[in-house]
């Protein structure tokens, strides 16, 4: 894996299948399909809402003036040339000491290839250099390919669950780097 310790644009990763690069205007459409796709489960500040937004400009203007998902990297599959998904940190109130969040999501006729695994462990080492010794992921309780991946990567799950009977219970996982 190639890293680099900049911040922002000027991350760059590769494994053995994936580019993870930052977020460009042009990933916008897939960005949105994402949304589309989304478990009913998801709260609905997730979800494309009755009047059809974000749309693709939306998603184009947030991605233009976004600095809080600089860390949140398009994934790209090397031999095809397409965008499937984003893996990435995000800042989060919910660690403690600027610790960030492991965040993934990938178009859902990519699953359960590996990708979310592969991109996963490429973010984990390049947090691991930049000098991040402990990260966090949350995750829905209902939500098993999540949590399978979570496992893989060998986060643990902690004590703390926000209960939520209409989204399921949020829990939180943490791995030391
Ligand atoms: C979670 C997600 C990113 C996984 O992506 P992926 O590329 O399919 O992940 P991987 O292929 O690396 O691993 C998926 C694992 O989950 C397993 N899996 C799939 N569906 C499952 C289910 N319903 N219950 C349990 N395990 C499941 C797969 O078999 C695989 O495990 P294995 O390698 O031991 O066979 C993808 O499902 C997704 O984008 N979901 C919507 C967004 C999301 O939930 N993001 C995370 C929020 S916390």
């Amino acid at each position: 894996m190639e890293d680099s310790r900049a911040p922002g644009k000027s991350i760059s990763l590769e494994t053995d299948r994936l580019i993870l690069r930052a977020r460009r205007v042009s990933d916008a459409a897939v960005l949105r399909e994402l949304w589309t796709e989304r478990d009913p489960r998801v709260p609905p500040r997730r979800q494309i809402d009755s009047d059809g937004r974000p749309t693709i400009e939306d998603i184009e203007d947030q991605i233009r003036s976004s600095s809080r998902e600089l860390n949140l990297l398009t994934v790209e599959r090397r031999v095809f040339g397409d965008v499937i998904g984003y893996c990435g940190l995000i800042d989060t109130v919910r660690g403690s000491d600027g610790e960030p969040e492991l965040a993934f999501e990938f178009l859902r006729r990519t699953w359960s290839q590996g990708y979310a695994t592969e991109a996963s462990w490429a973010v984990l080492h390049w947090a691991q250099s930049s000098g991040y010794r402990r990260l966090w992921a949350t995750v829905r309780d209902w939500n098993g390919a999540s949590r399978r991946v979570m496992a893989k990567l060998e986060f643990v799950e902690t004590a703390r669950v926000e209960a939520d009977e209409i989204h399921g219970d949020l829990l939180f996982t943490t791995k030391e780097l």
